[in-house]
């Protein structure tokens, strides 16, 4: 019997709509072409609903979301919004009531993209980033007194647990392993200044991968100097694990080596239950509805998908696509200068499905 999957789809603000569409036109295609099925249900989350109903994110929203195989999420961000509201009320509510605690972010240069690096090209560009997705800053920890004062006090905690660091560095490790390239997990940290949080990560570190992943290489890395080495030497990297905030930082770096917001997918992974995969770049208001964005983000998130869900082929099947329609095919990542429509850009890698 061929597989079922049910999906629930975010579209979302903005561009994300476009995206996310030519982001099912070819799963669509991977899935009959591999022998099974994708249902597809849309939720209608974002700054449009928000603005109409004046609520941000129904409380039954991650209940709903739960029954669903995976999440494909277009773009949150709208510009009559307040920064802010739908980020926190929308993506970081799901990203924590999910659990999904592993914020995946591969850098790949693909084929015929052209990288802001000097002499780099996809054999140097190829390493994954394994960003902590619950904790940190992120939390909401801290507060504020005396505001308006001069004497105004702001605090913002960053907040770790050694559960939440064990479970983020053995998803990483496991990751390595299977990657099965070099072998080689580099922590990402500040462990100089941030005496407390990286002694914490540090030890657990060590301890995990000696005792459970002896073959795997450990290498550390400040958070300053990451951002040196990604643009020096990016292809020292194998995969790299890091905090919340120090991921989500050194993710934009990778993004624009690897060609920029057209180009980045990544996942939200809870590995014992619902992931939500989305393109890194943002609702872009200023090129909705002009079927001119690049959608191959959100087509590679469809791929993480798919990988995800274990259809491993196919999840190939659609990276290659997309690889050969950068290297014979488009001309640039940016909006506009592809040399092809939204639309087109999807249909010339489904067709290669
Ligand atoms: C990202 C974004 C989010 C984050 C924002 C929109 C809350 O920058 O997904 O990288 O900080 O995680
Ligand atoms: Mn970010």
């Amino acid at each position: 019997m061929s597989k079922n999957y049910n999906i629930a789809v975010i579209p979302g603000d903005g561009t994300g709509p476009e995206v996310v569409r030519e982001s099912k036109k070819v799963l669509k295609a991977a899935a009959s072409k591999f022998g099974f099925k994708l249902n597809f249900e849309d939720f209608d989350f974002g700054g449009e609903r928000y603005l109409r109903t004046g609520e941000i994110l129904p409380d039954s929203a991650p209940e709903q979301l739960k029954k669903f195989d995976s999440i494909l999420l277009g773009a949150i961000g709208h510009p009559d919004v307040k920064p802010g509201i739908l980020e926190k009320g929308i993506l970081l509510k799901l990203r924590f009531e999910l659990d999904q605690y592993i914020n995946l972010r591969p850098v790949k240069l693909y084929p015929g993209v052209s990288s802001p690096l000097k002499d780099k090209g996809p054999e140097h560009i190829d390493y994954v980033v394994v960003r902590e997705n619950t904790g940190d800053v992120y939390t909401g920890s801290g507060g504020v007194t005396m505001k308006g004062t001069p004497g105004e006090v702001a605090i913002q905690n960053m907040v770790y647990t050694r559960m939440q660091v064990d479970r983020c560095l053995k998803y990483a490790f496991e990751y390595t392993r299977k990657r099965n390239r070099k072998n080689t997990l580099a922590l990402c940290g500040k462990t100089n200044v941030l005496t407390y949080v990286f002694d914490l990560w540090e030890r657990a570190f060590h301890e995990i991968g000696k005792a459970l992943y002896p073959e795997i290489k450990r290498e550390y890395y400040h958070v300053d100097a990451t951002c040196m080495w990604m643009v020096k030497n990016p292809e020292w990297f194998d995969v790299i694990v890091t905090s919340n905030m120090f991921g989500d930082i050194i993710t934009d770096l990778g993004a624009i080596t690897q060609g920029g917001m057209g180009i980045a997918a990544g996942g939200n992974i809870n590995p014992e239950g619902v992931s939500m995969f989305e393109p890194i770049g943002g609702s872009a208001p200023k090129y909705t509805g002009k079927n001119i964005i690049n959608p191959l983000a959100a087509i590679s998130c469809g791929s993480m998908m798919l990988e995800h869900l274990g259809e491993d082929k196919a999840a190939r099947a659609v990276e290659e696509a997309i690889m050969d329609v950068t290297a014979n095919k488009i001309k640039d990542l940016g909006a506009g200068k592809m040399g092809y429509s939204t639309s087109e850009v999807g249909d010339l890698v489904a067709e290669r499905i």
